[in-house]
């Protein structure tokens, strides 16, 4: 098996090779003077079972994607996996006339070769149906909460900051018999939110708010002010994929939060819970 990561996964790529005993198959990627990508993979893959590793977190990374695929032309199968899918969240049409990015982004993942696709916690699940080929997506929650129990921390109670992710941290905390507490949120635009938690017993305990992602921060900054107006000690913050977009980190700083805790399906500084584990099982099988 080759094991490839694109620009973006590279870390995670070589991860996942090591507990899968193979030596990470090199890429070479740069720009040409006018900007467009180059992408070579450097060893003969003729004949071989591919899997690809690449998150498309900017427009650039989905290039990136198409360009692996290509050059896979002559490999027996590739498996790719897209750790963080972008467009995601576009899954449905919300006003007449838009385009549903996450089906225009899925449907461009094709290849003769192509066995199957990999996403991990997927915004929504019903983009998986766009792909061309069978596509799984896998949910690397119990290793946040693994990493979570691993803190000892005092009396430890999740959050959910909405109802995305209630089933979610609902089975976090049920695994780990941890409390854990529902939040209402409105989101009035793309940077703007309000928010609703109520009856909250919280004085003196740590709280870890989790969500399956932290984009602009703002979700994550309304909850941290409801907890800390209501006596939380240390306020955590956790996700799957830390896109942390524009000021997010030092808004979150500014918020009170005491930590960012994030997986490798983008590789950030934040990003101290690997998925290999999860990729790998899937991948040995
Ligand atoms: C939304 O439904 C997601 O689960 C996240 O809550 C959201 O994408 C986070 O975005 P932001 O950090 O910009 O509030």
């Amino acid at each position: 098996m080759k094991i490839i990561g694109g620009p973006s996964s590279q870390t995670l790529a070589c991860r996942v090779a090591a507990l899968l005993n193979v030596v990470p198959t090199v890429i070479h990627f740069e720009r040409f003077p006018d900007n467009e990508h180059y992408l070579k993979i450097t060893e003969d893959i003729a004949g071989q079972d591919v899997v690809l590793i690449q998150s498309t977190v900017t427009d650039s990374d989905w290039v990136a994607l198409y360009q692996l695929l290509d050059a896979c032309e002559s490999a027996k199968s590739v498996i790719v996996v897209i750790p963080y899918m972008g467009y995601a969240r576009q899954d449905k049409l919300f006003k007449p006339g838009e385009a549903v990015s996450a089906r225009a982004m899925a449907r461009t993942v094709t290849a003769d070769n192509l066995e199957a696709v990999y996403t991990v916690n997927l915004h929504e699940k019903s983009v998986l149906k766009h792909f061309k080929c069978p596509a799984f997506d896998l949910d690397a929650s119990p290793l946040i909460a693994e990493y979570i129990v691993s803190l000892g921390l005092k009396e430890p109670l999740l959050i959910a900051p909405d109802k995305g992710v209630r089933a979610m941290v609902e089975h976090m905390a049920s695994g780990l018999s941890l409390d854990w507490i529902p939040f209402d949120k409105i989101r009035l635009d793309g940077a703007t939110i309000e928010m609703t938690g109520g009856g909250l017993d919280i004085t003196g305990r740590d709280v870890i708010i989790v969500d399956d992602m932290i984009a602009t921060g703002g979700t994550m900054a309304e909850a941290v002010k409801i907890l800390k107006g209501n006596g939380a000690r240390d306020v955590y913050t956790a996700c799957i994929h830390p896109v942390l977009s524009r000021n997010a980190v030092l808004r979150l700083a500014g918020a009170g939060v005491k930590d960012i805790m994030a997986t490798d399906t983008i590789e950030k500084i934040q990003s101290r819970i690997s998925t290999a584990p999860l990729i790998a099982a899937v991948l040995k099988k």
